[in-house]
């Protein structure tokens, strides 16, 4: 089967591009997975939560962060007091990439290919949702959006000036800027919830909280 670029219908609400993706072929990841994963969350929403790509549980219920590292992500939420209601929650790469093994399908992390031929679909949440943060959730989303020089450990928790690729800010100046973009917009990167997962136990309960922490600057931010 030919991969051919993604195509992104114009115009369209999120509804429509859930449709639209879920029949892409611009990667080969869409043969061996289950089904594209698509971002959830209300058009409203004025955070929105970048990770890498769907794990296995993901990719057999067709929804982000409902693994364990989703439960993960539901409890610091809670604990940052973020109303998932205010939340809109995608991936970088809406495929699950793994290796097929006897006893499971094994995490593998997606290529620089698959998140350039993943892109537009992320661009076009961005353009509906406007967000006014995004929070890169690990180094995969964060190298993607930012730079591929950009260090999680360096620069997490900071509230970073920043548009988000797909949306014409008000502060651009020469065009007009979009319907409803909200005046100044950050990005934010913290640690992924599955790195928590696998800290060992001596320093989980600490990296836990360090991702508090930084959703808590989120949470402030928008208050
Ligand atoms: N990890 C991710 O990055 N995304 C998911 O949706 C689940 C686990």
């Amino acid at each position: 089967t030919e991969n051919h670029p993604a195509q992104v219908p114009s115009d369209a609400g999120l509804g429509e591009l859930r449709q639209a993706a879920a029949g892409c072929r611009a990667c080969e990841l869409w043969e061996p997975a289950t089904q594209t994963v698509f971002g959830e969350g209300p058009e409203t929403a004025r955070i929105v939560f970048v990770g890498e790509q769907p794990g296995d549980q993901e990719d057999r219920a067709g929804e982000p962060f409902v693994g364990p590292a989703g439960k993960l992500l539901d409890r610091a939420l809670g604990d940052a007091a973020i109303d998932r209601r205010d939340a809109y929650i995608t991936n970088a790469v809406k495929h699950f990439r793994f290796t097929p093994t006897p006893k499971r399908r094994i995490h593998q992390s997606p290529g620089a290919e698959h998140l350039r031929a993943c892109r537009p679909w992320l661009e076009a949440e961005f353009a509906v949702l406007k967000p006014e943060i995004v929070v890169c959730l690990g180094a995969v989303a964060a190298k993607a959006l930012i730079s591929p020089s950009f260090r999680i450990t360096r620069e997490r928790g900071q509230l970073l000036p920043w548009t988000p690729p797909g949306v014409a800010a008000a502060e651009d100046g020469d065009d007009e800027p979009d319907e409803g973009a909200p005046a100044q917009t950050w990005m934010l990167a913290t640690a992924h919830p599955s790195a928590i997962l696998r800290t060992p136990d001596e320093g989980r309960a600490a990296a836990y909280d360090a991702l508090v922490a930084d959703l808590k600057v989120v949470a402030h931010a928008l208050a």
